[in-house]
């Protein structure tokens, strides 16, 4: 079998120990002959570079490891890129989800104002890599997971259209295993039809390979207990945080019933639910559980195998749930025409939906890249809600692709979850202040 040579570009991320540990475990799928890790902070990566190096002559010791921070180095002759990073780490993550609070309104990850000033400074960094990638190693894919992946996505369409960048999220493959927990089968054994925008979607069918469609079911356990299922199927979705969020899918349901929902529509149906319970804690956010949480554990362990020479004892968790960028990159150079469900041009897709849309749907992925399976007619009351969000997203790109003020106060103030122009206009304000430096200028 040919064996492939990748970079995972935010190689200091939090995720790349258990990333690489996926891989080491999926090698008799996906055979690896080098492996690099790039970053724009040397410092950071270095911890994670130092003890994956160490782990990896323990446990892999063919793959040929490296890391840097030079783009040549890091670009030139790979088949994948792997992309995760994160423009203004954790500590302009803490400000998105804190600055909003000022204005009443909820700071979060990818929704909102939040997502909002990430993908301004999201952009820039993801065209940077794209670049790099494409001078160095032209025939190589990149798939992406940098957030916030609706406006990034969006981003790529209109800025580099003809790019091999794929843009994926883990949410419809993690709730998918929590259904899978809840009737009882094997996440491989499902099939699903999904439509919506990345972290905006609704699934209209849950069948096993025999077609039987389990939506029924799960309905009626969403309805009691949300996505909480007795077993975790990950550790970073166990946190109080997102233990919550999983528990509040239970409201969301409530509001379309016919459809399961994504878990990230919480922000958008119940904003004021979701500013109520920050502002009792609003020093203390995602960010801060994050830091304290995930960052810690990883850099610890990194430092203790560094510090021992071995990664004897010392165990990174493994990304399960990421076999999917596993299967993602087997589609592409095995041409597996895998079902999964991914962020794509709508093209018809999703019938009443603009056809520039970036949509998120499953689709049957090859040599090629994704062919979008088409999801019909959607509602009334979704294509309306997908339509706003959409159009905030577009508002965006185009407001960083024209420096518009304009264009940004009207992306803020078409949120749904931002209450009046005024707030908008104030909260715009405070974020341009913030995000100084790492957002383009806006007049
Ligand atoms: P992190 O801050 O720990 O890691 C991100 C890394 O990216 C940092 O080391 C940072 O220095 C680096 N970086 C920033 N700008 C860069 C640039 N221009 N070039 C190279 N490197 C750069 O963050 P994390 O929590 O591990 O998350 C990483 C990313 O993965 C985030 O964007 C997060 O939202 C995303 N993510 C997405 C999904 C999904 O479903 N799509 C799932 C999990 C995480
Ligand atoms: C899910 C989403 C990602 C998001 C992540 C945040 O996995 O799909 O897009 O980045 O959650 O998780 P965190 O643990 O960093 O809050
Ligand atoms: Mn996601």
């Amino acid at each position: 079998m040919k064996k492939f040579s990748v970079v995972i570009a935010g190689g200091g991320s939090t995720f790349t120990p258990g990333i690489v540990m996926m891989m080491l475990d999926n090698l008799d799928r996906f055979p690896i002959k080098k492996l690099k890790l790039y970053d724009n902070d040397g410092d950071r990566q270095g911890i994670l570079g130092e003890a994956l190096e160490i782990l990896l002559k323990e446990q892999a010791p063919e793959i040929e490891f490296s890391y840097t921070t030079d783009p040549e180095t890091a670009f030139s002759d790979v088949d994948f890129c792997m992309a995760h990073i994160r423009v203004g780490k954790y500590a302009m993550r803490e400000k998105d989800e804190k600055v909003p609070l000022r204005h009443g309104v909820f700071g979060q990850e990818t929704c909102g104002p939040g997502g909002i000033a990430y993908g301004m400074r999201s952009i820039t960094g993801m065209l940077e890599i794209i670049d790099y990638m494409e001078k160095y190693s032209p025939d190589c894919w990149m798939l992406n997971y940098s957030n916030p992946a609706a406006i990034v996505a969006e981003a790529c369409r209109v800025m580099r259209p003809e790019s091999k960048v794929l843009n994926i999220c883990d949410m419809p493959v993690g709730t998918l295993r929590r259904m899978s927990q809840i009737i009882g089968k094997a996440p491989e054994e499902l099939e699903v039809r999904y439509f919506g925008l990345n972290h905006f979607g609704w699934w209209t069918s849950v069948k096993d390979t025999e077609g039987h469609e389990y939506i029924d079911q799960i309905r009626n356990y969403v309805s009691e207990h949300g996505y909480l299922t007795q077993i975790e199927v990950d550790t970073q979705h166990t946190d109080p945080s997102w233990q919550e969020t999983h528990k509040k899918a239970k409201d969301i349901l409530a509001v379309t019933p016919d459809y399961l929902p994504n878990t990230y529509l919480k922000y958008y149906l119940y904003p004021d639910y979701v500013f109520e319970h920050m502002k009792d804690h609003p020093e203390f956010t995602r960010a801060n559980e994050v830091m304290q949480g995930r960052e810690k554990t990883v850099f610890d362990h990194a430092q203790q195998i560094i510090a021992k020479g071995t990664a004897e004892g010392i165990a990174f968790d493994i990304d399960a749930h990421a076999t999917f960028i596993v299967d993602l990159a087997r589609a592409i150079a095995f041409n597996t025409h895998e079902r999964m469900v991914m962020i794509v041009e709508n093209n018809g897709a999703i019938a009443n939906f603009p056809d520039d849309a970036m949509v998120e749907v499953p689709c049957i992925v090859g040599t090629d890249g994704p062919e979008a399976l088409t999801q019909g007619k959607i509602p009334a009351f979704q294509q309306a809600m997908m339509v706003q969000q959409v159009t905030v997203e577009k508002l965006v790109v185009e407001a960083y692709v024209e420096n518009s003020y304009q264009k940004m106060w009207q992306a803020l103030t078409l949120s749904k979850t931002v209450p009046s122009a005024q707030v908008a206009k104030e909260l715009l304000d405070d974020l341009i202040i913030e995000n100084a430096g790492t957002w383009p200028e806006l007049h």
